[in-house]
């Protein structure tokens, strides 16, 4: 197991309490229903996972990292089930990606940190479907998941952790929460942006830093 990923980060613990703020509160921004919810790049300890499902407002909780880091933890909690369970997800696999369906809640606190997680939050989500994230801009992460989503997700939330005093003077981090609004794009369809053309190329970084054109996202063909 990668050593980042045994420890509980802070923004894993930053994104449980602000789930635990919202269950308390009431604040969920989720459907009535009991739908399905996912946490992705969850680490050892998936504590947003264990609060979700604390909530009794899921009928699955599925906690997710790569294989053999999520879940050993958690055995008494996947026999008591609380609709709890650990499954392994490696979010760079689209067929894996893919075979996992869609979910109406997804929570991260580490999606955006791998190249492959915005195209990844993309699949896993239908029209409607809510997402938590704990996103730290020092790592320019805050902008990059902003470019990549916006394509497809409205933001319904924003918490500047720092100015709320959640973290350390100096540090920058936020509490977001998104709704995905469109469904797939075609590439020559009004909705196409540049974000949609990265996320298509699972290039994310290289794609972030230069101009591409519809020409060269599309082919040069329209149709
Ligand atoms: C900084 S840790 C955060 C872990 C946890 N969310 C927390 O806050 O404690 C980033 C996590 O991303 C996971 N990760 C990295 N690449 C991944 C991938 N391709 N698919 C799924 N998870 C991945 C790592 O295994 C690690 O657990």
């Amino acid at each position: 197991m990668a050593g980042y990923s045994g420890v509980l980060w802070p923004d894993g613990l930053l994104l449980a309490q602000q789930l635990l703020h919202l269950w308390v509160r009431g604040g969920w921004f989720v459907p009535e229903w009991k739908g399905r919810c996912l946490e992705l790049a969850a680490g050892i300890f998936a504590l947003p996972s264990l609060v979700l499902a604390g909530s009794g407002r899921f009928s699955e909780v599925v906690a997710t990292d790569l294989p053999g880091i999520v879940g050993a933890n958690h055995s008494s909690i996947n026999n008591n089930n609380h609709g709890f369970r650990a499954d392994s997800l490696d979010l760079c696999r689209a067929r894996d990606v893919e075979g996992m369906g869609k979910f109406d809640v997804i929570a991260s606190s580490g999606v955006c940190q791998t190249n492959c997680g915005p195209a990844a939050l993309v699949g896993l989500s239908t029209v409607g479907t809510v997402v938590y994230m704990v996103v730290r801009s020092d790592a320019a992460d805050l902008h990059r998941v902003d470019f990549l989503l916006r394509g497809y997700f409205r933001e319904l939330f924003r918490l500047d952790l720092g100015q709320a005093g959640r973290i350390h003077p100096g540090e920058q981090a936020y509490f977001l929460i998104w709704q995905r609004q469109f469904g797939p794009h075609s590439c020559w369809s009004e909705g196409y942006t540049f974000a949609t053309c990265c996320l298509d190329r699972q290039d994310t970084h290289s794609c972030f830093d230069q101009v591409f054109t519809r020409e060269i996202c599309c082919g040069s063909q329209s149709p």
